[in-house]
């Protein structure tokens, strides 16, 4: 199999995040629960993990990190913990059902929502958010990089009008974290939701959430902490108050396998190495009769004034529907692309693909240059069979 769905979880893992998790199977007891070899081992890892999390996102210190299984259990506890009936909140239609469905939950229990439009390359019209602000608007919850397009956010020109207006600052960074240079001190980030299993190279069932210091969450879940046991109420400290019941340590372990590969290799050289292959697809696939594309591609261009993209490139090929594209390039080529609406409706009817999708091709570092040239003939071919 050629992987490109890195978009929806990274494939393959890196040797150290197997070598972590095996060895935490094979080492840990529960975290915090306690006093005896295996349980401290397991508390020690999670810590260590925080740590690393913390430094990768210049987080005030590592109990601002609270671990999830996922970024939309992470976006879950971050728009119900913080949105109140009566609260205005702006978000974008650039936004995944992680963030868009906790929205319209709240919505019929009186929170009021504004949906900030894109353009016809997908990206968020600014001018239209600051006009969206109010006298009740709490939040702007946003994408870090779309998943469907892979246009970057000017995450810079959200937090200025967040800091403008005093309003929190959400960011779903399902597709960024481990992939763009993040500083949640910096970027006026308050909250911060990220998935372990993506661009941070560990298991699926890891991710987690910053919370800015000084600010409160109601957390989704109560109930063992392994601490203050006789109180009626979860503790409210940091990360405890957002991680209730065990925590999944043999991921974490996992995760933590994760970001010593990234500093190992480092992010930048990770992130240079998939965009360049990102860039060698689109090059190879822009002029194919039949093919259309959709996001902003001017920076791999090399156009001055366009947004940044992530390693993503989706397309579709004349007339077929996208899931028709992903079955003929897996049955007959063995690639493997994610198709239809990627879990984010609103982007598509925005760009006119909400009745067939998009087949979506996301990169990674252990991809190679043949790889890339395989999909481009692969491409190339289903394109010709079209045509005739
Ligand atoms: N949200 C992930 C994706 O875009 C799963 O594929």
């Amino acid at each position: 199999m050629i992987y490109f769905d890195n978009a929806a979880t990274s494939f393959p893992k890196p040797p150290e995040t197997k070598e972590a998790l095996l060895a935490a199977l094979e080492s840990l007891g529960n975290p915090g629960r306690g006093a005896y070899m295996a349980a401290l081992a397991a508390d020690r890892t999670l810590y260590r993990v925080r740590k690393q999390l913390a430094d990768l996102f210049h987080a005030e210190d590592p109990s601002r990190i609270a671990f999830a299984q996922n970024t939309t259990q992470a976006l879950n506890t971050a728009i119900c913990g913080i949105l109140n009936p009566e609260d205005h909140v702006i978000t974008t239609m650039a936004e995944h059902n992680s963030v868009l469905r906790p929205l319209y939950r709240l919505e019929q229990q009186g929170v009021e929502l504004t949906i900030v439009p894109v353009d016809t390359a997908g990206r968020i019209d600014m001018a239209a958010m600051e006009r969206a602000v109010r006298k009740n608007t709490r939040a702007i919850v946003v994408t870090h990089a779309s998943n469907v397009t892979g246009n970057v956010t000017d995450l810079r020109e959200v937090s200025r009008i967040a800091q403008a207006h005093g309003l929190l600052l959400i960011v779903d960074a399902a597709q960024t974290a481990g992939i763009l240079p993040i500083d949640v001190q910096s970027q006026h980030i308050d909250i911060l939701c990220f998935p372990g299993h993506k661009g941070l190279c560990g298991p699926q069932g890891t991710g987690g959430i910053y919370v800015r210091r000084g600010l409160s969450l109601r957390p989704l879940l109560v109930g063992g902490s392994g601490v203050h046991s006789f109180d009626r109420e979860h503790p409210k400290e940091m990360p405890t108050a957002l991680e209730a019941g065990t925590q999944n340590a043999h991921g974490i372990a996992g995760l933590g396998g994760g970001l010593s590969f990234l500093s190992r290799v480092g992010m930048g050289a990770v992130r240079a190495r998939e965009e360049a292959l990102a860039r060698r697809f689109y090059l190879g696939v822009r002029d194919i009769p039949g093919v259309t594309l959709y996001g902003d591609f001017g920076a791999w261009e090399g156009a001055e004034g366009h947004c940044e993209r992530v390693a993503t490139v989706s397309l579709n090929i004349g007339d077929l529907d996208s899931a028709e594209t992903a079955d003929l390039l897996s049955e007959q080529h063995g690639i493997a692309v994610r198709a239809g609406a990627h879990c984010a409706p609103l982007m598509h009817k925005a760009l006119g693909t909400g009745a067939r999708g998009m087949a979506r091709f996301s990169f990674s570092y252990f991809n190679t240059e043949a790889e890339i040239d395989a999909g481009i003939l692969a491409v190339g071919k289903i394109a010709e069979a079209v045509r005739i």
